[in-house]
This record gives structure tokens, sequence and C-alpha cells, in this order.
């Protein structure tokens, strides 16, 4: 069964072909991220006015790339939710268009398991996640984790209570004036930054794994605040400060999931995962306790149609 998908959440257009939930034939995923810089962040009216102009060219594309017409798709998927409201309507609309055109069936997905999702399409790796599994999810809008029995059968364990794990990352990064988005950036400079004299607190939030991350953010505000204007050197500093406090956090309480579910299979998905010291400190933390941990490859961390169009084919009703 070949499926396009679409994606349009947030700031990224994009569609892909991906046949039995599996082969990813194309995967066109463009961004209007440029157009939201100079801002700090996604501004919803100016995404969902790219998205209008992107779509048609990116689902054609996508087609193209992967070599079949129109008539050769036997189903169309879409991200329903969550996201901007403005966003997700451009890519629902033309989805559900298209599908009454072709008269073809249409097949809503959810953005967040998708994301996990992301961890059984075809890669170099060959090696397939089995289910059950835990998964965690961590992204610009979200920070959630999951008891996965399968696709249609979901368990919220716990989630942020204020800020996403990504969201912390952009709004530290805006603090230390290093610019949008700020996960990428933290990361590289994180790895400059290794010190033990910087320690922000990290919020355990004993018995519920449930997560919180603007403390962290706040005790980046009132560390700046104590200390001069911060030079090269202590902006990497902090950053790995930071970093060190949010990862822990994710690691630790992703394994004591695993242990509690008696799971031994991890899946990790969302722009965060793309994270270096996470990938890392997960693959040690699994190897210790027996955990397989699965990342995406990171093209497919980010927001992308292939996640979408590879879920779907599990949600069909046929
Ligand atoms: O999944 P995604 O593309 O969009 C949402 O659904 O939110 O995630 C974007 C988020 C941003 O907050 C960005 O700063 C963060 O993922 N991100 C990272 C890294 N790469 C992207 N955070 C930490 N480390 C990274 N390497
Ligand atoms: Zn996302």
């Amino acid at each position: 069964m070949r499926i396009l998908g679409i994606e349009t959440s947030c700031d990224e257009t994009s569609a892909s072909v991906v046949e039995d939930g599996r082969e990813v034939f194309s995967n066109v995923v463009t961004s209007s991220l440029k157009d939201h810089r100079k801002y700090g962040g996604i501004i919803p009216e100016i995404a969902s006015r790219r998205q209008i102009e992107l779509i048609h060219t990116v689902v054609r594309e996508a087609l193209e790339e992967a070599g079949f017409k129109l008539e050769e798709i036997d189903a169309i998927a879409v991200t329903k939710s969550p996201g901007l409201i403005g966003s997700l309507l451009v890519g629902v609309s033309f989805a559900r268009a298209l599908a009454f055109a072709l008269k073809k069936p249409l097949i809503e997905v959810d953005h967040i398991k998708a994301h996990l999702y992301a961890n059984f399409l075809m890669t170099e790796k060959q090696e397939l996640p089995t289910l059950p599994a835990i998964g965690l999810v961590v992204s610009g809008g979200h920070s959630s984790l999951f008891y996965v029995k399968n696709f249609n059968h979901c368990i919220l364990l716990g989630q942020t209570r204020d800020d996403a794990a990504g969201e912390a990352y952009d709004k530290v990064a805006r603090i230390l004036g290093l610019g949008y988005p700020g996960g990428p950036i933290l990361d590289r400079l994180a790895k400059e930054g290794v010190n033990k004299q910087i320690h922000f607190p990290r919020a355990e939030l004993r018995d519920t794994f449930d997560f919180s991350f603007s403390g962290v953010k706040t005790a980046v505000l009132v560390h700046l605040k104590k200390n001069k204007a911060p030079d090269e050197s202590s902006v990497k500093r902090i950053a790995y400060a930071f970093q060190e406090s949010v990862v822990s956090v994710l690691v630790e309480k992703s394994i004591a999931a695993c242990k509690k579910k008696k799971s031994k299979t991890l899946l990790i998905g969302g722009g965060v995962a793309a994270n270096s010291a996470l990938r890392q400190k997960l693959e040690w933390r699994g190897r210790e306790e027996e955990i397989r941990v699965f990342f995406p490859p990171l093209s497919l961390c980010m927001d992308n149609a292939a996640m979408i169009a590879g879920l779907a084919y599990h949600l069909r009703k046929d």
C-alpha cells in the first residue's frame, strides 16, 4: 500500500510517499524557519501563509521524486493535531480535497505518535524495534512519555508541566542571545563547555513521570544576573550545565519508565532526539540496564511527512 503523507503542523511543509509503512520513496521537507528567525520564535500567522504558498510544490516534488503519479497512490495521510491551527488547516484542507477528488481514503494522524513511528521507517540500520515499548517524545512543543502497546494503543505516562524540552532550549538560547532555534546551537556549544563549576537544578519530580523545565531556564537567568556579562567561554559552560540538567532528567525518567513497565525497548522521537548528549547518554544507560534504545536518523527527528505516511499504514481501516 502506497501512502502520500502530508505534514504542516508548524513551520515545516513536508510531503512523502511511503510503501507499506516502511519504505520511504521520497520525503521532501521545506521550512519557513528563516522568516521567523528575527522574531526569536515561530510566528503562527507567517507560518500558515508560507504553508499555503509551499504546499502544492512540495506535494508535486514528493510525487516526482518517488516516481509515481497521483493515481498510483492508494491513500492520503495528513497530520491532524497537535500543532498551530492555521498551519494544520492548510495540510488538512489540502489532503481532504485531494482524497475527495481522487476518491481515495484519508487517514488523519497524530503528530506526536508519528515522531515515535519514525523509528520504524527503513534505514541503513536494519534492526527494527519491537512493541510494547516505552516512547519518549521531545520536541519544541512536547515532552511526553508513553507506554506504546501498539500504535492504536499508546498510554500517556507523563508529560511536561510547563515548558517542553525543545522550548527550554529555545528560550535559554534567546536569553543568551544565541539565535533560533536554540537546540542545535546550545548542543554544539555545550561540547566545548564541559565543566563542573556551574550546576543548574534538575527537576526530578519524584514519583511521577511528569517533567518540568521552566526552573532550569529561570536558574540560567538568575546565574546571568549574578555574574558579569558572559564571555564566549562562559556561554559554553552555561550551555553545558543547562544541557546536563535537561538531558539527565530525560534519560533517568525514560529508564525509570522502562523499569516500571518492564520494557526492554525505548523509542525516542522529536526534534530534541537529535541532541548529541541525549543520544550518547541514553546509549550508555541503555547498555547498563540492558534496554535497547532506538533513535530515528537525524533527518527523521525533525518534523517530516514520512513518519505521517508510515504510521498511517498501521491506522488504516481496510
Ligand atoms: O520536532 P520538531 O522539529 O518540531 C516540533 O514538533 O516542535 O522540534 C523542534 C525542536 C526545537 O525546539 C529545537 O530547538 C529542538 O527541537 N532541537 C534540538 C536539537 N535540534 C533541534 N534540541 C536540542 N538539541 C538539538 N540538537
Ligand atoms: Zn514535531
